[in-house]
């Protein structure tokens, strides 16, 4: 439990103790946000349209007792948003080879159940988050059950002693279906890409196995596992959508990676999903 005083987050002011590191270093570069850097035991990030809505979730998540995000500490005097740093390792841009550890998976699995339970009940009423785009005519998959993070990638997770311990980088996070994060989150770690998409080094991999051990660990229904190869091929038509979009009106770094061919990726996502459904479905619910 935290004791230390929390002005409201829009008031909320990071004055660092006398003395404090001030030292900046870099860390690994994302795929969207540019300019995140530690300074000693804080992360600052660029403020956001979403800043306020994740730093009220945060609030929310530490009041939980959720150990596993990092704390909104206030805005620096340049502006940014300060956030703890988390100690552990997080992979780079292409996943190392221990990332394939199936302990880890499980322990992702674990993390984000715990995650969904701690954020039960968190309303965003004073600061909600930004809707996402939703193309004409797409069926909204994102009922505003809970909010949770929606983005938890390896770069996105913080491992110690080979353990998922920590998420970072709500800046997906919103409104959506605890089903919709945990699938998500499934298919950056089995990882869900078509075999012509996989990681350097990972070629050994099973995704059928790993995904089965992912839904074990985070404990989906028996309902959850046959409808996953038709959420997933839905969800990867919506991604196809909305990346296309965020590409072409945001720009930045949306741009650079439908640029290098992530449109492509997904859509031959779909299709491998959908080529496997039943093989999924088997390894989902075999025993
Ligand atoms: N609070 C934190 N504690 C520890 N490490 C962090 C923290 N925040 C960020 N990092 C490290 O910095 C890297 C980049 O930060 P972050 O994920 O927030 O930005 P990004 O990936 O560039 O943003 P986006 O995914 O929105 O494009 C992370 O992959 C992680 O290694
Ligand atoms: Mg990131």
């Amino acid at each position: 439990m935290s004791t230390r005083h929390r002005p409201p987050v829009e008031a909320r002011v990071y004055v660092p103790a006398p003395g404090e590191a001030s030292d900046v270093e870099p860390v690994p570069a994302g795929d969207v946000t540019e300019g995140v850097v530690r300074v000693g035991g804080t992360i600052r990030r660029p403020h956001q349209p979403q800043s306020l809505a994740v730093a009220a979730y945060l609030d929310w998540l530490e009041d939980a007792g959720f150990e596993g995000a990092p704390r909104f500490l206030g805005r620096d005097a340049e502006g940014r948003d300060v956030l703890t740093f988390l100690a552990g390792e997080c992979a780079g841009p292409v996943p190392e080879a221990w990332v394939q550890s199936e302990e880890l998976l499980a322990s992702v699995a674990r993390l984000l159940r715990r995650l969904h339970t701690a954020s039960a009940g968190f309303v965003p009423a004073a600061h909600p988050f930004p809707p996402r785009y939703t193309p004409p005519g797409a069926v909204s998959p994102e009922p505003a059950e809970l909010v949770c993070h929606l983005d938890v990638t390896p770069q996105n997770v913080v491992v110690r002693e080979g353990l998922a311990v920590g998420l970072v980088d709500f800046d997906l996070a919103g409104p959506a279906t605890a089903f919709k994060d945990s699938f998500n989150t499934a298919s950056h770690w089995a990882p869900l890409r078509d075999p012509a998409d996989g990681w350097p080094g990972w070629e050994a991999n099973d995704p059928f196995r790993r995904l089965r051990i992912f839904a074990d660990a985070y404990g989906w229904t028996d309902a959850e596992r046959h409808a996953l190869p038709a959420f997933g091929i839905e969800a990867a038509a919506l991604s196809y959508r909305r990346m296309e979009h965020n590409a072409r009106v945001l720009g930045g770094g949306w741009a650079r990676m439908w640029g290098e061919g992530v449109g492509g990726m997904i859509r031959r996502r779909g299709a491998w999903l959908e080529a496997n459904a039943d093989r999924f479905v088997d390894a989902l619910t075999g025993r």
